[in-house]
């Protein structure tokens, strides 16, 4: 074992980041990237102690590096990497997820082996076409492909889709029986151990990481890791963390037993696609995203693979279907869909989308027999005649979030009529005004009534605003992101107020009608709004079921300097 240590330079912190090379034996080594300091994870997740990157090296006939590291090792890393191989022999550089903790030297590694084949799941590939925008040679691979090194390293993808990103694929490197799973079975924990050897110091933080991580695709996980028993493993190389070695069926069943117990619990959307098929895993993906927004739990299920039983345990524990149709010449995809209706129940919500192949099964006899069954629609079938745009996959995000709501409608009523009266009231005591919110990025709008608004900042002038999660202007307000904040008028507000509190349909133009002018932001200007204001999201709060989105603001006007603003006065509390 070789460990380096230097501070880092790269950054304004003085985290302490050291490296640490390890060989696992049979031409592969571990080079692992300790950040000791880091004491936060995403906006909710802290960190008691620290964390590691790891990235992995298999130096064979072929040469293939699993994994890079975080932006801020790009010194420490790279010059280890340089020690250790000559870039122009780099064969592969395999990604088991984008996420940037991982991914975040690709670019880097491209400029110095720019022969090397990146290998990915499809949707790996994409992400980082659009992440580094620059050419490279690339190797998508599902589920069950094979990649030979040499010399006995057959590898082996396995589909994680969802631990913790969607594009992630696990590899299983059959001469030294490792699988690499990068997020999954990982913690965040940083010491001088490589491995498990001392499972009392780590299990706390091998527990919080699957709660915070894994726990919210629990179904996943159990899919994970039922294609991992056919494996023979001696080893899974976490991308965080020790590597696990001494009590791999331990940390393997903790993960089967809580997924199994979370499984029990969650609200299911079982999502069917082909994915190799025309658009599918682009729109699922998109609709997918809309459904987890309220909470709900997706399954993303490849017609092509699915197992029959699979397909109807799925449909059995599900609330929710969504089905992608697959082209008409698809027989192991026109079989399942029969598994599928056979299954179905009149108490489901379904949402049926085309692909987007020219031979697609055809939408329309598959929703009349799921109408003859007696399921809901949670949203009208989704036809996509052209390549989607940012446009098609707002459309079908705002289609997930509808089957989202209706499928948890019920929680949503229960937690109002929760609160006691007389707290219902002294709530409802709380006044504020009246605002739209008008959003654009890239070429998607949106827009949102308003109440529960308040400057929040002088110095930078900053406004706070409360956004439930379910809302379909949620995915237009992360940071860095811009809106518009429409002040209403207390004699003109109820039209834009009714108009805004329609119930739109997937993808609808929610502008249509309403006079508009762009803002310097390029957001929509209500042409009837009192005052508004031009911001600009700096922090995103989670607070339960709401972000509280706080934004700096760059610039502002009042139309009518001697009109009021419209006040909104409530009886209770658990309504806005
Ligand atoms: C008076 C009033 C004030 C509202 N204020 C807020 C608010 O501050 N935050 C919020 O998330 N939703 C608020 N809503 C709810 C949303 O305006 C409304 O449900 C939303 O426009 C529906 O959009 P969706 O299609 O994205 O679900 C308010 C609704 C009303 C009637």
């Amino acid at each position: 074992m070789v460990a380096l240590t230097a501070r880092s330079e790269n950054t304004q912190s003085h985290d302490r980041l050291t490296m640490q090379i390890v060989d696992l034996g049979d031409e592969t080594i571990a080079i692992r990237s300790l950040d000791w300091d880091r004491d936060r994870f995403d906006i909710e997740f802290g960190l008691d102690n620290g964390t590691t990157y790891n990235s992995f090296l298999i130096q064979s006939e072929k040469t293939a590096l699993i994994d890079t590291s975080h932006r801020k090792f790009q010194q420490l890393y790279l010059d280890v990497l340089k020690g250790l191989i000559d870039f122009s022999t780099l064969d592969y550089l395999i990604i088991s997820h984008t996420e940037p903790d991982h991914s975040g030297l690709v670019k880097e590694v491209l400029q110095l082996a720019p022969q090397v084949t990146v290998v990915g799941a499809k949707v790996a590939i994409q992400f980082l076409e659009n992440m580094i925008h620059q050419p490279f040679q690339s190797l998508k691979v599902k589920n069950g492909d094979h990649l030979d090194l040499g010399n006995g390293h057959e590898l082996e993808f396995v589909s994680a889709p969802n631990l913790h990103w969607p594009d992630t694929i696990f590899t299983y490197d059959a001469k030294t029986r490792i699988l690499f799973t990068c997020d999954a079975f990982g913690m965040h924990y940083c010491d001088d151990h490589t491995f498990d050897e001392d499972p009392e110091l780590i299990e706390a933080d091998f527990k919080y990481y699957y709660e915070c991580l894994m726990a919210p695709n629990a179904r996943s996980v159990l899919s994970a890791i039922k294609r991992m028993e056919k494996l023979d493993i001696n080893t899974i190389a976490t991308g965080h963390g020790p590597l696990l070695q001494h009590y791999l069926s331990d940390w393997v069943s903790c993960y089967q037993k809580w997924s199994q117990e979370q499984a029990k619990t969650d609200t299911l959307v079982a999502l069917f696609y082909c994915e190799d098929y025309g658009w599918s895993d682009q729109l699922a993906r998109a609709i997918a995203h809309g459904v987890q927004r309220n909470g709900v739990a997706v399954e993303l299920v490849d017609l092509n693979t699915a197992e029959p039983h699979e397909v109807r345990e799925f449909v059995n524990q599900a609330t929710g279907l969504v089905i992608g149709m697959p082209s008409q010449s698809n027989q192991n995809a026109h079989a399942a869909l029969s598994t599928i209706l056979a299954a179905a129940h009149r108490k489901q919500a379904v949402g049926l989308f085309e692909t987007g192949g020219r031979e697609d099964e055809p939408i329309y006899p598959l929703r009349n027999k799921f109408q003859e069954i007696g399921l809901t629609e949670a949203f009208p079938p989704i036809l996509v005649k052209e390549p989607p745009t940012h446009i098609t996959e707002q459309m079908c995000d705002e289609a997930g979030t509808d089957i989202g709501q209706w499928l948890t409608r019920d929680r949503t009523i229960k937690q109002i009529k929760a609160i006691d009266n007389d707290l219902e009231r002294a709530l409802g005591r709380l006044s504020s005004g009246l605002y739209i919110i008008t959003a654009q990025k890239t070429d998607v709008t949106s827009a949102m009534l308003a109440s529960w608004v308040m400057q929040a900042s002088m110095n930078p002038l900053g406004v706070a605003i409360a956004v439930a999660k379910d809302r379909a202007i949620e995915s237009l307000l992360h940071v860095g992101d811009r809106f518009v904040l429409n002040v209403l008028e207390e004699d003109n507000y109820q039209s834009l107020m009714k108009h805004f509190l329609k119930r739109f349909p997937p993808g609808a133009d929610r502008f249509a009608n309403i006079k508009t002018y762009p803002a310097s932001n390029n957001c929509p200007i209500l042409a009837d709004a009192l005052a508004y204001m031009e911001c600009e999201v700096t922090t995103r709060i989670e607070c339960s079921d709401h972000w509280i989105i706080y934004s700096s603001v760059q610039t502002g006007r009042v139309a009518k300097l001697d009109a009021f603003s419209a006040v909104h006065h409530r009886k209770v509390g658990n309504h806005y």
